[in-house]
């Protein structure tokens, strides 16, 4: 089979590197990758919102599957864009149509989705700038600390948890009037702040089985301590130690079966991934948010702990019959840790040259924001290079990762020292 990604990150880089151990791949593209992907497939510039572009390179390359990483062309409809095209239709898709994108596209879909079928989740009420004064009400009746979210796609950056009510007021009516994020907070949806630990759960889904992948925890902050600013995420560990039997048999009974029902009761069609933001309140699991494709960097630790070969779990999905896949899954502990340019997630400078990456031994390396100058590895994001190890407790994962990220180096490399201080 021709496969093609879509994606450039680490989340990509993974997949692409579970895709090629795979049998049945021919030739595997990736659009548009980085310096790593460029090593084991064939880099295609173009943008993963460039549907048309993107059906080109599928009819001319003949390819078999297409996997969409990021959000942004579920959620502008790509699935929905070849299923309505004669050339595409038969080409499966993993990642869900433009209606259940949703559910990451729209905060308030998502909420008004849990509330219908039931599925643990924070009080809330959604606002627009006509009900702006309404809003303030709903903020009066609640405690602090307060939860402000756009309801739209903001690049992660939509979420507002402020400890003063004065100061959400000001906040709503920024994201409502003055369009804080633009179009995306012209809905805010304002919640119940939820104090626990969070973590997320993985589910593939064909439209009518699921199964359960291997779950995570991330590090969003940039600082130490979970301090700083939001960042995509600086680290991830699977599996996540206080998700105990019992913890996971109530994740899976209050949030995954319903969820995975709901959206057949909906009649909302959905063949790839959800990505389940929970948090753990007390013994009892609550949806922090859904994503409609694997987390970056869960999917570093996540996909490495899949043991079946991915692309015969792919072709299940597609032929609607996961009931029958014998998924396997490692049972060492996988943890990863994202080397960042300096002064990220705030303005930094790309072009750096990388050096090391040869004297790498017990870790993979996956690319994220990487690019070739010549013959040299050079950064050309934030996040830039994730490196993940193995071991048989997260500690011991965690000690090889560190251990090789000393032996690479570029100028004003950054990274967190203390992923898993919390656990
Ligand atoms: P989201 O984009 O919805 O995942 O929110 C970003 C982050 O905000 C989450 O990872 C949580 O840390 C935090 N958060 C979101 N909603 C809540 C809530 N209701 N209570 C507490 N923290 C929240
Ligand atoms: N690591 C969080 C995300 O991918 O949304």
């Amino acid at each position: 089979m021709n496969i093609l990604i879509l994606g450039s990150g680490g989340r990509e880089s993974t997949l692409a590197w579970k895709i090629v151990q795979s049998d049945h791949l021919k030739q595997l593209f990736i659009a548009p990758g980085n310096a790593g992907t460029k090593n084991i497939g064939i880099n295609l510039q173009l943008s993963v919102n460039d549907f048309e572009a993107i059906k080109k390179v599928v009819l001319e390359n003949n390819i078999n599957m297409v996997i969409v990483g990021p959000e942004d062309p579920l959620v502008n409809g790509i699935h929905d864009f070849f299923l309505s095209d004669n050339e595409l239709k038969n080409i499966p898709i993993i990642g869900p149509q433009k209606l259940a994108a949703q559910l990451e596209g729209s905060k308030e879909f998502a909420k008004e989705f849990m509330v219908r079928h039931q599925i643990p989740t924070a009080k809330y009420q959604s606002f627009t700038e006509e009900t702006l004064q309404k809003g303030f009400g709903f903020l009066e009746s609640l405690d602090a600390p307060y939860v402000l979210k756009a309801d739209g796609l903001a690049a992660g950056k939509g979420v507002l948890i402020l400890n003063n009510l004065q100061e959400a007021k000001k906040e709503l009516e920024e994201m409502l009037t003055q369009q804080k994020f633009g179009k995306a907070s012209s809905k805010v949806v304002i919640e119940e702040f939820l104090d626990g630990i969070e973590m997320s759960s993985f589910v593939l889904t064909d439209s009518e089985n699921y199964l359960i992948l291997p779950n995570a925890k991330d590090y969003k902050r940039i600082g130490e301590g979970d301090k700083g600013l939001n960042t995509g995420g600086m680290g991830a560990i699977s599996p996540v130690p206080f998700a105990d039997i019992e913890f996971l048999a109530k994740v899976e009974e209050r949030i995954i079966k319903p969820t995975i029902k709901g959206l057949k009761t909906d009649k909302i069609p959905y063949v790839g991934f959800i990505f389940i933001g929970l948090i753990k309140v007390n013994n009892d699991p609550f949806v922090i948010e859904y994503n409609v494709r694997l987390g970056d960097p869960e999917t570093e630790v996540v996909i490495p702990r899949i043991k079946s070969d991915l692309v015969d779990l792919f072709i299940a999905t597609a032929e609607k019959k996961l009931n029958e896949f014998n998924l396997e899954i490692d049972d060492r502990s996988a943890t990863t840790v994202m080397m960042v340019s300096g002064g990220y997630p705030e303005s930094y400078e790309k072009g750096k040259e990388i050096s090391g990456l040869d004297n790498v031994n017990n870790s993979i390396v996956f690319h994220a924001g990487t690019s070739l100058k010549k013959d040299s590895v050079i950064t050309s994001g934030g996040r830039v290079l994730a490196v993940t190890s193995f071991g048989k407790n997260y500690k011991e994962a965690l000690a090889q990762s560190y251990q090789n990220i000393k032996k690479i180096h570029f100028d004003k490399m950054n990274y967190r020292k203390d992923i898993g201080f919390d656990l």
